[in-house]
């Protein structure tokens, strides 16, 4: 298959180039909007360029990692969000050919106290929620054979993220104040894009929308906790804060936590703990 994947210089992009090297019998396109080593210019904005694109190389399927991800950022611009995490949805998929996309626990309210399944209502509280719900449905409604991958609480060895920052405080700072009501399932991007090859290389294309995010559930307490112990940061003490006591500037929600029963199923998979994620994450970052 000739593979378009879009935002390869992300986290996930750059996790699917190197999960690609294991599954040689495919031909990728690593693309994004920022020129960079082994990277074609891309904007999934772009619905003439995206075109010519599939067009030209013959493209099979598109995984669109590419996503406007600053939560706060969107708050402030919703119309840039919204034209690169709804927009450029139809644009994807219109190309006729398979898309996987990703999307995020933040279509959901995160009041609920359960883990959220794909059949439970959206109720999205903020401009990148709302952006990235609108981005489903956009999708949903030009490539009815879509497959989704809702995730959650993103990391990985590549670009800025949770445990990078938390390593750099850790070191820098002797106390941190972490927020201990905001409960979810810290996610290796690596093991993502391992569940998107999973979809890519099943026998049979089963379209829809899946939740996928690590096993096991935690606070941003506890994944710090974990963080600096495995990165062996002991002069630094992290205690527990109420989400009031923070000065978000975007509501964070609760309890995002997703239920995972209908990958598993569906794929005949086991998903990796969230701590087994991160231990395999924090050797990369510390070898
Ligand atoms: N990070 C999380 O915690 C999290 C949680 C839930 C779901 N997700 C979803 O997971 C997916 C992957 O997230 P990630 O953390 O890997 O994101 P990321 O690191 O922010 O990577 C996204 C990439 O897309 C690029 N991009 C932005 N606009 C583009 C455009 N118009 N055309 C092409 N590329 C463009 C970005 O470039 P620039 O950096 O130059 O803008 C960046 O390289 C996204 O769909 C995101 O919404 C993430």
């Amino acid at each position: 298959m000739n593979i378009l994947i879009t935002g390869s210089n992300g986290q996930l992009g750059n996790e699917m180039r190197v999960l690609s090297k294991l599954h040689p019998s495919h031909r990728y396109f690593f693309t994004d909007v920022v020129e960079a080593e082994n990277t074609y210019l891309l904007d999934i904005t772009d619905m003439k360029a995206v075109s010519q694109f599939v067009e030209e190389e013959t493209i099979d399927l598109i995984v669109n990692c590419a996503a406007y991800t600053n939560v706060d950022k969107a708050e402030e611009d919703e119309a840039t969000a919204m034209k690169i995490n709804a927009d450029a949805l139809s644009i994807l998929g219109g190309q006729g050919v398979r898309v996987i996309h990703v999307s995020t626990d933040y279509v959901f309210s995160g009041d609920e106290h359960m883990p959220c399944r794909e059949t439970d209502s959206v109720a999205p509280r903020t401009a990148y929620g709302r952006t990235k719900y609108e981005g489903e449905k956009r999708l949903l409604a030009v490539c009815p054979e879509a497959v989704i991958l809702r995730t959650a609480w993103l990391y990985s060895t590549f670009g800025n993220n949770f445990v990078k920052t938390m390593i750099r405080l850790g070191k820098e700072k002797d106390q941190l104040g972490v927020v201990f009501d905001q409960i979810g399932t810290p996610t290796y991007a690596a093991d993502l894009a391992w569940a998107i090859f999973t979809v890519i290389e099943s026998p049979v294309w089963r379209p829809g929308i899946y939740h996928f995010t690590n096993e096991g559930v935690c606070s941003w307490y506890d994944f710090t906790l974990a963080i600096h112990e495995l990165a062996g940061i002991k002069d630094c003490r992290v205690s527990p804060i109420l989400s009031e006591e923070y000065a978000y500037k975007t509501p964070r929600p609760h309890y995002s936590v997703l239920d995972k029963s209908k990958f598993k199923k569906t794929f005949g998979v086991e998903i990796p703990y969230w701590l087994d994620g991160l231990k395999r994450c924090m050797r990369g970052l510390t070898d």
